[in-house]
């Protein structure tokens, strides 16, 4: 395929300034980062405030490619994201909001999408939500900021802040609408475990292929996925688009006559606000290794969390360092399961990365095609923790339960997931793989770090470790994650921010 947005497998500089720059990069240089959420309140103010962002917003151009990447990456970065009753709202005409899938135009609290998809139910239902659900206002807008410091995060909080302020009522920061997020120096999540290590380059901007690299459409709309198809997008007609930007709207099937594509070059982005119990995760761990010490000999709080987890706490993976945490092997993310662990004596088949993506393990005895299926739910994780972090130095001598006691503050992860598809990517791994109590050769449990809390009607959710002793049963293991929040957003392309800006 070669045309004006692809040469040489490559996406080209013209197609990497109509795609916003939060698509193809989670800004890991970039350690201070705000969400701003945002309701609309008039739909001219609305259309004045995303046209102000327009020359501000961060492109896909940025910094790449360049012989001098460390200069030239950005210290400061904006970039824009609208819920399906934001895009209402700024005047989508019913042809472009009906184009959307379901799931956006649901949304994340819908009760049935929530309840039976997502596992948000009981203290997890939306209702109980600071954002997001029925009990708090709409969310329109997400502003999603970044920054190489946190002055640089203050001045950008305080001048967009003011932007909206000087709207005059046409536009508000919701209640907890500026939610503060960072990246710490050693890229530990709450629980004290590395995070960020597995994420997939696109291809045509990142790498052409690869165990490691998923299909460009599997993120940026208007390309092939997975399975080779350019995903239905949603479209706009030629008449409102007045002021000519959007691309014209190419589908093999039907002429499209007078229809523009609203969607090539915008993606979906899934937040969700998880609230982290560190103290009860540890203590379970602790408590855990005592009892599983009578049969299995010395093991420790920190060897029972990692096989919660399929990483130590450095990273480094259980399938390559089996015995005890080698830093060194932090950051490796090639491995798969089938040759080294296919009974799961290093990596439990329920640990929580093992789940989330079982790489060439779905099918046993059919590896390639284990590793296909698993690409085609992969996801660009590129959140922020919350809330101070806390010091695990003294983790094995069971210190740090003692300084938690202390230290009662919320902490936790703004999951932050990049995809084209929120159904086939995000939903399906949250409640096929992640909460599901009969995958991949484990039953009556759900993943022992995130899974959802079990209704009454299920079994308690166990941890099944294989060992050369036998497999070993956890104790029901309480939930460790709370969901404080949570919203579908459509990241618009740049010609698609420029159309709804210019609406009547
Ligand atoms: C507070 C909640 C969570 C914590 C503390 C957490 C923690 C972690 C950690 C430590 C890793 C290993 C580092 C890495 O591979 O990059 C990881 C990997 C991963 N997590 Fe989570 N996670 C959380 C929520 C979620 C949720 C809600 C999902 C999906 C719905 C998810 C999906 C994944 C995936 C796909 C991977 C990569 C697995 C792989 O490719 O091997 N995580 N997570």
């Amino acid at each position: 395929m070669s045309n004006k947005f692809v040469a040489d497998g490559r996406l080209t500089e013209e197609a990497k300034a109509d795609i916003q720059g939060f698509v193809t990069s989670g800004y890991g240089h970039l350690t201070d980062v705000a969400y701003v959420l945002v309701g609309f309140r008039q739909p001219g103010a609305a259309r004045r405030w995303l046209a102000s962002l327009l020359p501000e917003i961060t492109s896909a151009v940025g910094w790449r490619p360049s012989a001098h990447e460390e200069k030239q990456k950005p210290r400061r970065t904006v970039n824009v994201a609208l819920t399906h009753a934001g895009l209402e709202f700024l005047g989508a005409s019913q042809q472009t909001l009906c184009s959307f899938p379901r799931a956006f135009r649901e949304g994340i609290a819908e009760t049935n999408r929530a309840a039976n998809i997502l596992g948000d139910y009981g203290q997890n239902a939306p209702e109980h939500w600071e954002f997001g659900g029925p009990g708090t206002p709409p969310v329109h807008a997400c502003l999603l900021l970044h920054a190489a410091s946190g002055p640089d995060m203050e001045s950008m909080v305080s001048q967009y802040l003011e932007v909206i302020d000087r709207s005059h009522g046409g536009l508000a920061v919701l209640p907890q609408g500026v939610q503060r997020g960072y990246r710490p120096p050693n890229q530990k999540e709450h629980f004290g475990f590395r995070d960020g290590i597995a994420q997939p380059g696109i291809v045509g901007i990142k790498g052409q292929g690869g165990a490691n690299v998923a299909a460009t459409g599997d993120f940026i709309l208007g390309y092939p996925d997975h399975y080779g198809v350019v995903a239905g997008s949603p479209v706009a007609s030629a008449g409102e688009d007045r002021g000519n930007v959007l691309p014209a709207w190419e589908n093999p099937f039907h002429e499209g006559r007078g229809l523009r594509d609203f969607g090539r070059h915008g993606a979906y982005l899934v937040y969700r606000k998880l609230e982290q119990d560190v103290d009860s995760f540890w203590r379970f761990a602790q408590a855990e290794a005592e009892r599983m010490r009578s049969r299995i000999g010395s093991v420790d709080a920190v060897w029972v969390a990692a096989k919660m987890m399929g990483r130590w706490p450095s990273g480094a993976p259980l399938v390559l360092a089996p015995d005890r945490d080698e830093t060194g092997l932090g950051e490796r993310d090639d491995f798969a399961y089938a040759e080294h662990d296919p009974e799961g004596l290093r990596c439990p088949f329920g640990a929580h990365i093992r789940r989330s993506n079982p790489r060439d393990m779905i099918r046993p005895s059919e590896k390639e095609q284990s590793l296909s299926m698993s690409r085609a739910h992969r996801m660009r994780r590129q959140g922020s923790i919350y809330g101070p972090q806390l010091d695990f130095s003294l983790l094995s001598g069971g210190g740090a339960l003692a300084d938690l006691d202390r230290q009662p503050e919320a902490r936790g992860l703004h999951f932050l997931a990049v995809i084209a598809n929120i159904e086939r990517q995000f939903e399906l791994v949250q409640q096929h793989w992640i909460n599901n109590p009969a995958f991949n050769g484990v039953s009556d449990s759900q993943d022992p770090v995130v899974g959802a809390p079990s209704a009454s009607t299920q079994p308690p959710n166990r941890l099944v470790v294989p060992t050369p002793h036998g497999p070993w049963q956890t104790q029901a293991l309480p939930p460790f994650i709370a969901v404080r929040g949570g919203a579908y957003f459509h990241l618009p392309s740049l010609p698609a921010i420029r159309f709804l800006a210019a609406l009547p």
